[in-house]
């Protein structure tokens, strides 16, 4: 291209990306991407791909098509190892610098690996699980506190080319062996026990159940057992094994895995619609690419920088923004295992001082929580090694994003609300820090080559100013491949609702400058602190108990978690029921994080004619939100409505 001031390459730009933060303060290299994207993605993605380390470089950037089956391909014809991107060619140029400071929760528990160190330690892992026979192409099951094995663990898998699995510590047994089975995980990693503040949670019992459970479906051969508290826990003589004294065995260094782009890196389950939890497959190629140049351009990342993403490993945000994109872009990652509060508030501010932490990226959930204490705990820390403050999650209210922006980043700091999900592997819309201009409590504006549209209900495409279903229009790098061994269900849950495009399950809110506003999910999943939880899992796991004839959950807004839940059950005897069933039901079949705020028990649901749940009506009862109820003489059963909303409102 050839060199244009600044102004001149804005006014190239064309007009869908314009909005007025960016031009009154546009980066050159800013609108270079977003124009050259939008005139040739084949040609900036293939660029792009440059970030990475191949061993053989790809010949395209995509193949993707969203019609007909559905194909999400990115890079053929490339083949690399997505360690070797992360630690290998940083090993060459910065061996000492450290790759990973870990503090653990208890007083003066710290480690910092360099990129040699950490090198070494997912060799040693890659070739103990080699030894275990894990093959190329198979799954691992990873569950494990925020403790330096978990990260290991998933680069080791990378390094032999297995799909890791990171599984949530808080699932129960249950949730645990749905996951075991449906991945077909040959291996697992489980803790001794596992810390949460003053809580111990025995990590390897939990799954001890589990396995039990999916004993018959299982594939798991060995356990390896990190030992993270020291506590002694019963071993299965022959399956499970010191996870200590196994690597110590190992050679430091392990040849990579060569691998085809689209070979699977990882899959990683999420909540939808229905009961069954999806397992996104995210491939290695197209999903490096992606976390290295998200991280790069929404954090604006410089090589001093200490990056602390807060989010646990089993969560997409771990995997992308805790482990490869900043690995890949040769970063500092900070890793804390322990809770924000604990042992006294302002302990993650204390971890950020401690540590020279510069890019802070959190939830909306952690944000809400610190503003309610005493102001006293923030003022007592000096945070200004700080540069730059994220969130993910849910949208963060006008609110919270000025008191982060005022009293966390006292005024001179970036901050970045970030919307993305587990399927599109990296963040999507943003306001890229020290590029775009931010708007409190938008999530501003696509990343370059990502084509956010906006679909009204009957799936045409809306312009300008307006609301809609959030779509894309065509496939980026991080996007999810399929859904493991169920591609019909991953054309049926994306591809449907709007035809030819990707659709994202959200609603947006669209300036006529672009800017997009989040207005939440239009499916059946609550978004409880930033975690999703599908309404569907909820009610199966409450069906397993038979007094109830049937239930139904919805989200309602919450001040502290953003949404919360709320459950109405339908019990078989009136009277004798207590709700306290329904609790320990959740918490067996999907795990205590899940347990509803409150739960109602009613003599019958509001239904159409044809039996269908009308949880429109539940959400706004629930929420006390009584206006616009609408017409309820469709309903099977209209008396139905006046009598919940005396419940509800008698009940709080
Ligand atoms: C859903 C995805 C991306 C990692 C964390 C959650 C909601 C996420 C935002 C945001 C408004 C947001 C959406 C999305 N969401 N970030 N910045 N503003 N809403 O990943 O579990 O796949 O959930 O979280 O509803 O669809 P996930």
């Amino acid at each position: 291209m050839a060199r244009l001031s600044n102004r001149e390459r804005w006014d190239s730009v064309p007009e869908a990306f314009v909005a007025p933060g960016m031009a009154t303060q546009p980066t050159g290299e800013y609108c270079d991407m977003v124009l050259k994207a939008q005139q040739n993605p084949e040609a900036f993605w293939l660029q792009q791909a440059q970030r990475l380390a191949w061993q053989t470089f790809p010949q395209a950037a995509s193949r993707s098509d969203f019609t007909g089956d559905v194909l999400v391909q990115w890079y053929p014809g490339g083949v690399l190892n997505a360690s070797e991107s992360c630690l290998d060619r940083h090993l060459h140029t910065q061996p000492n610098k450290a790759a990973l400071i870990w503090e653990g929760q208890e007083d003066g528990q710290r480690e910092v690996l360099s990129y040699k160190d950490l090198h070494a330690r997912v060799c040693r892992l890659a070739n103990t699980m080699r030894r275990l026979g894990v093959k190329k192409g198979e799954c691992v099951a990873i569950h494990l506190p925020m403790v330096a094995e978990g990260i290991i663990a998933m680069l080791a898998c990378a390094r032999i080319g297995a799909i890791h699995v990171v599984l949530f510590g808080g699932f129960s047994p249950e949730g645990l062996a749905e996951r075991l089975s449906d991945s077909g995980a040959v291996l697992v990693l489980t803790a001794d026990v596992a810390r949460r503040g003053d809580k111990r949670i025995p990590s390897k019992e939990t799954m001890d159940t589990a396995l039990l459970r999916c004993a018959e479906k299982s594939r798991v051969q060995h356990v390896l057992v990190v030992p993270v508290t020291g506590a002694s826990v019963p071993m299965h003589v022959g399956r499970d094994l010191n996870y200590a004294q196994e690597v110590a065995k190992e050679q430091p260094d392990c040849p990579a895995e060569p691998m085809q782009a689209q070979d699977p890196l990882f899959l990683l389950y999420t909540s939808g619609s229905t009961g069954r939890p999806k397992g996104l497959v995210h491939g290695t190629g197209g999903y490096m690419v992606w976390a290295s140049f998200t991280h790069a351009v929404t954090f604006d990342h410089k090589p001093t920088d200490v990056f602390w993403c807060t989010a646990d490993i089993s969560w997409i945000t771990g995997h992308t923004y805790v482990v490869y994109g900043p690995l890949a872009n040769g970063g500092t990652i900070m890793v804390y295992e322990g809770l924000p509060s604990w042992p006294q508030p302002g302990r993650w501010w204390d971890v950020i001082d401690r540590n020279g932490v510069t890019v802070f990226y959190t939830s909306p959930t952690v944000v809400r929580a610190a503003m309610r204490e005493d102001s006293a705990v923030l003022q007592s820390r000096s945070l200004e090694s700080l540069r730059i403050l994220g969130t993910v999650g849910e949208p963060i209210s006008p609110e919270a994003w000025h008191w982060f922006h005022d009293e966390v980043g006292k005024g001179r700091c970036a901050v970045v609300d970030t919307w993305w999900q587990t399927e599109t592997g990296g963040v999507m819309i943003t306001a890229a820090a020290n590029s775009v201009t931010p708007r409190a409590g938008a999530a501003s504006l696509p990343l370059p080559g990502v084509e956010a549209t906006l679909l009204d209900t009957q799936g045409t495409v809306v312009h300008g100013a307006g609301e809609g279903l959030l779509c894309m229009a065509r496939s980026w790098p991080g996007q999810a491949q399929s859904i493991w061994q169920d591609h019909a269900r991953f054309k049926q849950t994306y591809f449907t609702t709007c035809p030819g495009y990707y659709f994202t399950g959200d609603g947006a809110r669209r300036e006529a400058d672009g800017y997009y506003w989040i207005t939440g999910r239009v499916d059946d999943v609550v978004n409880v602190s930033g975690q999703r939880i599908g309404t569907a899992e909820i009610e199966d796991a409450i069906a397993t108990d038979h007094e109830v004839v049937e239930s139904a959950a919805v989200g309602i807004p919450h001040d502290l978690k953003g949404q919360g839940l709320v459950v109405f059950v339908v019990p078989r005897a009136q009277g004798v029921f207590h709700p306290d069933a329904v609790n320990r039901a959740v918490a067996a079949g999907v795990g205590r994080y899940a347990v509803p705020e409150k739960i109602y028990v009613v003599r019958d649901l509001p239904k159409t004619r044809s039996g269908k749940i009308v949880r429109r009506l539940l959400r706004k009862i629930a929420a006390h939100d009584l206006d616009g109820l609408g017409d309820l003489s469709t309903l099977a059963d209209p008396d139905i409505v006046q009598e919940l909303i005396a419940l509800v409102g008698a009940q709080g």
